[in-house]
């Protein structure tokens, strides 16, 4: 298979064809990254494609949820919520999720140690409690409209275990960044209270829509960032100095210092980053990151069977 992949008659269709997915690398994807075709004006095309697409089937999607939530999201790229859940549901979660033993997928960035333990369905058998989150109609709408499909995002439990190898470089994630070219979310339910010493979410109120500024950015950008440096940038997660970021007129980042038992979504087309946390910290949370087909104006079915079967297919992917 991998040999007919690799055979040129088939790579380079399959790299065009990877025009109307998700596909963000630059660097993998020579159509992608081509100078020549960003030039013409490909990858703002796709962008404006993209959105114009996901900002349709929130529309579609939108109508589950409370208008101001809506706002929140179009407007500023995120929601919150604090005191989320009645404080004892919560508890109940919080004890069943932290001392959870399952199986951990353990991966480092920089200094950063990220420990997930995916919730499939099988897992949530034995949690009850957050099971019965999860299946949470108010939540789940959420979760829809923000991710702009029916499908629920994959969930998680999420520990971050900061300065875990002093000697690594910095944590790449706490370079602000976008995480691709089209709307995507990532959420959290904090199961720790986070503040300045923990590596808070840090992100750019505003930084999710599209201004003539951004599009000039991401064109100029597009040319060369098949070559760029930054291996995280040429894959298509562009990265924002300080100088970028005024060039945008974007506005100051925020740190979200926050209680235990907040919820927050976040759509991480958006300018973002981990911010400061000191060595030996950690903070967990009920986390999870929906991805879909940016450019099928069709917002899933949502059916109960698409939802279990997804996991298996993650599964699948991962041997
Ligand atoms: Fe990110």
């Amino acid at each position: 298979m991998k040999t007919l992949l690799n055979n040129p008659l088939i790579k380079g269709p399959l790299w065009a064809l990877q025009l109307f997915t998700g596909a963000k690398s630059f660097q993998d994807n020579p159509v992608i990254g081509s100078p020549l075709l960003n030039k013409l004006g490909l990858h703002i095309t796709r962008i404006i494609a993209s959105h114009a697409v996901m900002n349709l089937r929130m529309w579609m999607l939108g109508t589950s949820i409370s208008k101001a939530d809506r706002k929140s999201y179009r407007q500023h790229g995120y929601i919150m919520k604090t005191n989320y859940l009645p404080e004892a549901d919560f508890k109940t979660i919080e004890q069943e999720l932290r001392h959870w033993q399952g199986k951990a997928r353990t991966f480092h960035q920089g200094d950063t140690q990220t420990q997930r333990t995916l919730l499939d369905p099988d897992t949530l058998r034995q949690l009850p409690h957050t099971a019965k989150l999860v299946a949470n109609r108010d939540f789940q709408r959420l979760l829809q409209y923000s991710n702009a499909h029916q499908r629920l995002p994959f969930f998680n439990i999420e520990r971050i275990n900061n300065g875990v190898q002093t000697n690594k470089a910095t944590d790449p994630q706490k370079d602000m960044h976008s995480d691709t070219f089209h709307p995507t979310m990532k959420f959290w339910l904090y199961l720790d209270d986070v503040d300045e010493h923990n590596g808070p979410f840090t992100y750019i109120p505003g930084s999710n829509r599209l201004s003539k500024k951004r599009l000039k950015w991401e064109y100029q950008h597009s040319l060369s960032a098949h070559k760029h440096p930054n291996r995280l940038a040429a894959r298509g997660s562009f990265r924002f100095s300080a100088q970028d970021c005024a060039e945008i007129d974007l506005k100051a980042p925020r740190a979200f210092t926050v209680k235990k038992n907040t919820l927050l979504i976040a759509n991480t087309f958006g300018v973002h980053g981990r911010g400061h946390a000191d060595p030996g910290s950690t903070r967990l949370a009920l986390w999870g990151m929906g991805r879909t087909n940016p450019f099928i104006p069709f917002p899933g079915t949502g059916l109960k069977i698409v939802n279990q079967y997804q996991y298996k297919v993650l599964d699948w992917l991962k041997k």
